[in-house]
């Protein structure tokens, strides 16, 4: 199906800032870029929003992330997960009430997108974990988490056209999977630049479809190989057409041994058993 133009004009030229991001979430995130933040700090912003702070100990406390005993209150999360782990779930919890629509084929994607992009985060930490590579294992996470940023503003976006422009043809499952495979990078990195995310993740967006990777980029290694594979586990329900790496060319520079593959595959599907 073609992108009707006037749909492809106004997705480049209308405003980015549509809710992609939860602004506290992004501060929490800027912490972190400070090496010598402290954990009350993250623990002070994230409880500044009570609806954040609802999700952050829901989540916490489901099943890939919680230890032996509950948590009860934020500071009690942060002191068992650490700043870094918390303020990556800050981020998971508030992208996933970002990921509602009034329309039901658009609510119904954005689901599949959630599970896509957290079963993603999980499974990009797992991968980081067990290849040796801890220093990356929270980016790797949040890289997982955003990698698909522009496919959440490309929804975002269509609902608003759809309350603004008669496009009611255009929100078909089949149109959106194709402004999908040819916009959600472009725009991602789009987004990524309008919100001055670091630079890391940025470029997760841009390449992780590229045809050559470039395998000194770990965390990009790492979440090509893993958005490639979540379709083994039906976690990527609208790959994008065209999706390279079948091969599994990422998998050597990781050395990626059985257990690494059975927890990832773990880690990833744990994320369809809770917190959605
Ligand atoms: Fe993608
Ligand atoms: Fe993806």
């Amino acid at each position: 199906m073609t992108i009707p133009a006037r749909i492809r004009y106004t997705l480049y030229v209308q405003p980015i800032d549509l809710p992609v991001f939860n602004p506290v979430a992004l501060e929490v995130l800027g912490l972190l870029e400070d090496p010598y933040t402290d954990i009350l700090d993250v623990v002070r912003l994230i409880g500044e929003d009570q609806a954040l702070t609802a999700q952050v100990l829901r989540m916490a406390n489901s099943a890939s992330y919680a230890g032996r005993s509950r948590c009860e209150t934020i500071k009690n999360a942060a002191i068992r997960l650490g700043a870094r782990q918390m303020s990556n779930i800050a981020m998971a919890a508030s992208h996933a009430s970002l990921h509602a629509s009034d329309s039901p084929l658009v609510n119904d994607i954005m689901q599949d997108l959630w599970l896509h992009s957290h079963a993603c985060a999980l499974g990009c930490r797992s991968v980081a974990l067990s290849t040796g590579q801890h220093a990356v294992a929270d980016k790797a996470y949040l890289a997982g988490l955003l990698h698909d940023i522009g496919k959440l503003y490309i929804l975002k976006a269509m609902d608003h056209i759809s309350q603004t422009m008669d496009v009611k043809h255009a929100l078909e499952r089949s149109l959106l999977q194709e402004i999908f495979s040819e916009m959600h990078v472009d725009l991602g990195c789009r987004v990524m630049d309008h919100w001055n995310l670091p630079s890391v993740y940025r470029d997760v967006a841009a390449y992780h479809h590229a045809e050559q990777c470039d395998s000194r980029n770990i965390l990009l290694t790492i979440v090509r190989m893993v958005n490639f594979n979540s379709r083994n586990f039906h976690l990527n329900i609208y790959p994008t057409l065209g999706e390279t790496g079948g091969d599994h060319a990422e998998t050597s520079p990781l050395f990626m041994d059985d257990v690494s593959w059975t927890k990832m595959e773990d880690a990833m599907t744990a994320s369809l058993i809770h917190f959605t």
